[in-house]
């Protein structure tokens, strides 16, 4: 994990003392508060998914009521204590864990379903609600969850929305900008703001959830959600294919679109170094493909008609290898096959930093450009020399994304995490995304890891007005310090 010799501690943020934990004992049952004594326990909140990032916080809470998490924010905030919000801790971009000594704030038992209405499809629930639960509720219902990613087994609703997460099927139900109706927050001051509307439409003035949609933590904690969810689609089928080019992948990506049109639910692309590193890390799946191709995509229909979804499907997928803009594809034949299919996409994160560790972007770029970053990252790193066979750093840089959104997840699969490595790449990457008008987070936010470089996309006033809306919200800034703002 990183150490920070570029971040120095604030002294402007108190230090626990015994009253401090004596109030928040006060408050809290032994269960919902962690202690330095529990080292083990502490490690899981203090690390990063990817093990990147790591702080020393000694003391976690983890409230079971909105109440509870109004005092703690009143206190800290009379106090000076800096607190850093936590869902799932599955964020990518080193946001949701510690710099320093911070309390952890966990959302963990603030999880139930508060209120399902099955004719809107309109869920309210706690922020700590893991989204897999979310959805396997909604499915009892005939509903859908209008979000799924490869995190949802600990990831929160809370935490998606608090990064405005994108994930798997963005094409087909938008962002959360659009699907969230209401959200609970508690302010830094304790102050508990409800507005958890169940209202398709609402115009009274300025749309204030949009601002905490998205804000990592910085300006107040989510408590609860309401959100309208979709009918579950009756048929799902899975189409993996294999491809020769990147032009080649936009050219059926316009095709899909036209031809399997409201049907087509992802559109999902991989190189073949992704895959690689995924037969490696993974055992017993069988790869759809013997074969390498430089490049596969994942294509994903569900209506409310399997003859028709079949129908639709076949005849793309004829198209696209009469015209040769195709040269493999398989088509899953059952619910096993389909759930195979996606492991070869869901599975790659994990793979990808299974050798030792992974440097993560996360882009948005005209499509046309989209894969040439991956290529121009590989030629840096191998013109810099580390790029090879141990004792080298780097294995390999691999792209894979949300093709249908503009999205490439650019990886840099290493040995070991390095000065050397991250030099080599920032602000080389951030560079190339800034000279051809992309951003330089498409939906993994800033955090801590992107926090010096939110110039490359946003301009001087645009952040000006962020920084005032912070000081606004958090003026004492205990919200997630260090991090982006
Ligand atoms: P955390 O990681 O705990 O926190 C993330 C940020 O939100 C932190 O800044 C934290 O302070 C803040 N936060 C969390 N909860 C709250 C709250 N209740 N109130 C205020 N602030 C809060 N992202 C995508 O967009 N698309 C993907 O396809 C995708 N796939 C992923 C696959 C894997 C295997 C992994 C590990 C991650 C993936 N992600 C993806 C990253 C994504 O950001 C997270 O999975 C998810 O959005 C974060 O949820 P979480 O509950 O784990 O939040
Ligand atoms: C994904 O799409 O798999 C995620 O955003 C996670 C990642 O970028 O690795
Ligand atoms: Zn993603």
């Amino acid at each position: 994990a990183e150490a920070y010799p570029s971040v120095k501690r604030d002294s402007k943020y108190k230090q626990l003392s015994s009253e401090d934990i004596t109030f928040f004992e006060s408050i809290l049952s032994q269960q919902e508060l962690l202690q330095a004594n529990d080292q083990d326990a502490l490690e899981f909140y203090n690390e990063d998914w990817m093990r990147k990032y790591r702080g020393q916080s000694r003391l976690v809470l983890r409230p079971k009521t909105v109440q509870k998490v109004s005092q703690i924010l009143k206190y800290c905030n009379d106090n000076h204590i800096a607190v850093v919000p936590q869902g799932g801790n599955t964020g990518l971009v080193g946001g949701s864990v510690p710099i320093f000594d911070e309390v952890i704030l966990s959302l963990n038992y603030l999880n139930q379903v508060r209120d399902f209405d099955p004719v809107s499809g309109i869920l309210k629930c706690d922020a700590g609600l893991i989204l897999e639960n979310a959805d396997q509720y909604l499915a009892e219902h005939g509903y859908i969850f209008p979000l799924d990613l490869g995190a949802k087994g600990s990831c929160h609703v809370g935490g998606v929305v608090a990064t405005n997460a994108g994930g798997l099927r963005l094409l087909r139900y938008g962002s959360l900008h659009g699907s969230v109706l209401g959200l609970e927050v508690v302010l830094p001051n304790g102050d508990i703001v409800s507005s958890m509307h169940a209202l398709r439409k609402d115009n009274t003035g300025y749309d204030l959830k949009q601002l905490f949609i998205g804000s990592e933590g910085t300006i107040g904690v989510i408590t609860g959600v309401s959100i309208l969810t979709p009918p579950r689609p009756k048929a799902f089928n899975v189409s993996f294919l294999a491809l020769e080019n990147f032009q080649a992948v936009q050219n059926v990506f316009v095709k899909a679109k036209k031809d399997l049109a409201e049907i087509l639910s992802a559109f999902e692309f991989m190189d073949s170094y992704s895959q690689d590193l995924t037969k490696k890390h993974v055992e017993n799946l069988n790869h759809p493909f013997e074969e390498e191709h430089p490049f596969y995509v994942l294509i994903e229909t569900s209506g409310s008609n399997k003859e028709h979804d079949d129908a639709k499907l076949e005849a793309f997928l004829e198209s696209v290898i009469e015209d040769g803009l195709v040269v493999d594809g398989v088509v899953a034949q059952d619910e096993t096959e389909l759930q195979n299919l996606w492991q070869w996409r869901e599975l790659i994160p994990e793979s990808a930093q299974a050798g030792g560790g992974v440097y993560k972007y996360d882009i948005s770029l005209p499509l046309k450009d989209l894969y040439s970053l991956v290529e121009a990252a590989n030629q840096r790193l191998e013109q810099v020399g580390i790029l090879g066979d141990a004792p080298k750093p780097v294995i390999r840089a691999i792209g894979y994304g949300h093709v249908g959104d503009g999205n490439l997840h650019l990886n840099v699969a290493v040995r070991e995490y390095s000065k050397q490595v991250e030099e080599a790449l920032e602000p080389f990457v951030y560079e190339f995304v800034s000279s051809k008008q992309g951003s330089i987070s498409a939906e993994h936010g800033l955090g801590f890891q992107k926090k010096n470089y939110i110039g490359y996309t946003k301009t001087g006033p645009e952040i000006k007005l962020i920084k005032d809306l912070k000081n606004h919200y958090d003026p004492n800034g205990i919200l997630n310090p260090y991090k982006y703002i």
